[in-house]
């Protein structure tokens, strides 16, 4: 490890989707190890597109994406998967709960196709750490549940619950706290900053509420960031 490790490093990353326009330009991004970031930008202007390069869902057409000391655009689709189940957890925007599993089961599904998250689970066993987390945003009640039978605001715990399972080195956020109400909001927030904390965890941190940007030590808009996005916008 060099002094200050980075975590996420992009250069020149262009995207397109197909045969598409160009929705992502952008020609440097460095998040050190252990920050924490809130990237904002207009409603179409390419967060969740960016997010999904940096997680490796979606691989660059061209320029470097390293992150965690990989770069991810030399890598085949099933590493990029294999990668990003070790060490990232990532709450979707859409939240992709596995419908017909429980809540439990949905939450631990990281940890269950990971040994290495498995090892860094805080409590006795992954049942015992989905319950931990569930009480912190309040839908230990729901554990048996099937997520389908959840309200949008639940269902959005349960996502920010699997994303945090197992100290991921990297967590990825995508307008997390959309569905929930202020109270909500806050225990959540208070979890992911408390969680980031404990494991050194990087967290970029994507939200319209600007308010919220007071937690974060960095800024990035990109509204600016992205070539891309500043002509679409
Ligand atoms: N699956 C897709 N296929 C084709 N184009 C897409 C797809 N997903 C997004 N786009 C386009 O890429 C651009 C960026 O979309 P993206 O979802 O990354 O924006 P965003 O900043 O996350 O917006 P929002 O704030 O509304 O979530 C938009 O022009 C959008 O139409
Ligand atoms: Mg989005």
């Amino acid at each position: 490890m060099t002094e200050t490790a980075i975590a996420v490093q992009l250069e020149d990353v262009r995207f397109s989707y197909g045969r598409g326009p160009v929705v992502i330009d952008v020609p440097s991004l460095r998040l050190e190890a252990g920050t924490r970031t809130f990237l904002h930008g207009p409603s179409g202007s390419g967060k969740t597109t960016l997010l999904g390069i940096l997680a490796g869902v979606l691989r660059a057409d061209s320029g470097a994406v390293r992150v965690l000391g990989e770069d991810l655009t030399s890598m085949s689709g099933a590493r990029r998967d294999a990668f990003r189940a070790r060490h990232i957890g990532y709450v979707f925007q859409m939240f992709n709960l596995i419908p017909y599993l429980s809540v439990l089961e949905n939450i631990i599904l990281p940890v269950r196709m990971n040994a290495e998250r498995r090892g860094r689970i805080r409590a006795s066993n992954p049942a015992e750490e989905a319950r931990r987390l569930a009480a912190a945003l309040e839908i230990d009640h729901a554990l048996g549940s099937a997520v389908g039978a959840l309200s949008v605001g639940q269902q959005q715990r349960v996502a920010a619950c699997r994303a945090l399972i197992g100290s991921p080195e990297l967590i990825i956020a995508d307008e997390p706290t959309s569905s929930l109400d202020h109270d909500r909001r806050d225990a959540f927030l208070e979890l992911l900053l408390e969680a980031c904390e404990g494991a050194g965890s990087t967290l970029v941190f994507v939200s319209h509420d600007r308010t919220l940007a007071a937690h974060f030590e960095q800024e990035v808009s990109l509204g600016e960031s992205n070539r891309a996005g500043e002509v679409a916008a």
